[in-house]
C-alpha cells in the first residue's frame, strides 16, 4: 500500500445488498472505488450489529484494492489478530473504545496492518496527538457512528487542525458519515484524502446497474476539484 494524498473514495458496504456482497464489491471496484470500507459494529460501542471476522474473511478474496476495516467495537484488543487473519489492510479503532489506544495502535501494526484511529464528533483533535507516530490513518466521524444514511456534521475545523498536526507524516485523513457532493469539497479542502461514502455511492444503483455507482462516485470526485 503506497501513500499519497490524492482524493480516494471508499464506499461503505453497509449500504450494499447484504445478500450479495461479492458482486457488490466487484461492482464498486469496477466502477472506480479506490478502497472498500467495512463497518464492524458490536451492539455495545454503537447501537447496531454487523460483521464478525468470518464475514470479513469471506469478503477478502473479492477485494482487489484496499480492505479498510472500521471497528466500532469495545474492547478492541482481543479481536485484532482475528481481523488480521481476515485480511484487513487497514484496521481502525476508536480512541473512545478503551483506555489504552496507544497499546491498541502498537498491536495493530504489530499484527502487520496499517493502524487507524477514529474520533467521534464530540472528541477533539488533541485526543490523538500522542498517537501520531503510531498511526497511518485518522478517521474523522462526521456522524455519530452506528448507521448509514445520517446527516453530515461539519467537522471541517477539526480536519484542518489534524492536517496541521500531521505535518509531513504519512497519515491519511479519512472522513466517515454523510459524505456526498455537497460535503466532500469542504473536507478535502481542509486536508482530508479518504472519503467513505455509503448511501451516496449505492443510491439508485444495483449490481445490474453498476454504472449508477460509477456516476455517484464521479459526482463526489468532481465536487472536490
Ligand atoms: C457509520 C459508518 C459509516 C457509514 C457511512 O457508523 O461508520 O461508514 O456506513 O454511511 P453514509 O455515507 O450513508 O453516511
Ligand atoms: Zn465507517
Amino acid at each position: 500500500m503506497s501513500f499519497d494524498r490524492t482524493v480516494k473514495i471508499a464506499p461503505s458496504i453497509l449500504s450494499a445488498d447484504f445478500a450479495n456482497f461479492g458482486q457488490e464489491i466487484r461492482a464498486i471496484e469496477d466502477q472506480g472505488a479506490d478502497w472498500v470500507h467495512i463497518d464492524v459494529m458490536d451492539g455495545h460501542f454503537v447501537p447496531n450489529l454487523t460483521f464478525g471476522p468470518p464475514a470479513v474473511k469471506a469478503f477478502r478474496p473479492h477485494v482487489k484494492t484496499v480492505m479498510d476495516v472500521h471497528l466500532m467495537i469495545s474492547p478492541v484488543d482481543a479481536y485484532i489478530d482475528a481481523y488480521a487473519d481476515a485480511g484487513a489492510d487497514v484496521l481502525t479503532a476508536h480512541v473512545e473504545a478503551g483506555a489504552h489506544t496507544h497499546r491498541t495502535m502498537q498491536a495493530i501494526r504489530g499484527a502487520g496492518m496499517k493502524a487507524g484511529v477514529a474520533l467521534n464528533p464530540g472528541t477533539p483533535a488533541e485526543a490523538v496527538e500522542h498517537l501520531l507516530d503510531l498511526t497511518d490513518l485518522i478517521c474523522v466521524m462526521t456522524v455519530n457512528p452506528g448507521f448509514g444514511g445520517q446527516k453530515f456534521i461539519d467537522m471541517t475545523s477539526k480536519v484542518r487542525k489534524l492536517r496541521e498536526m500531521i505535518g509531513d507524516r504519512e497519515i491519511h485523513i479519512e472522513i466517515d458519515g454523510g459524505v456526498d457532493p455537497t460535503s466532500a469539497p469542504l473536507v478535502t479542502a481542509a486536508g482530508a484524502d479518504v472519503l467513505v461514502a455509503g448511501s451516496a455511492v449505492f443510491k439508485g444503483g444495483s449490481v445490474d446497474t453498476p454504472e449508477v455507482y460509477g456516476a455517484n462516485m464521479e459526482a463526489i470526485r468532481k465536487s472536490c476539484i
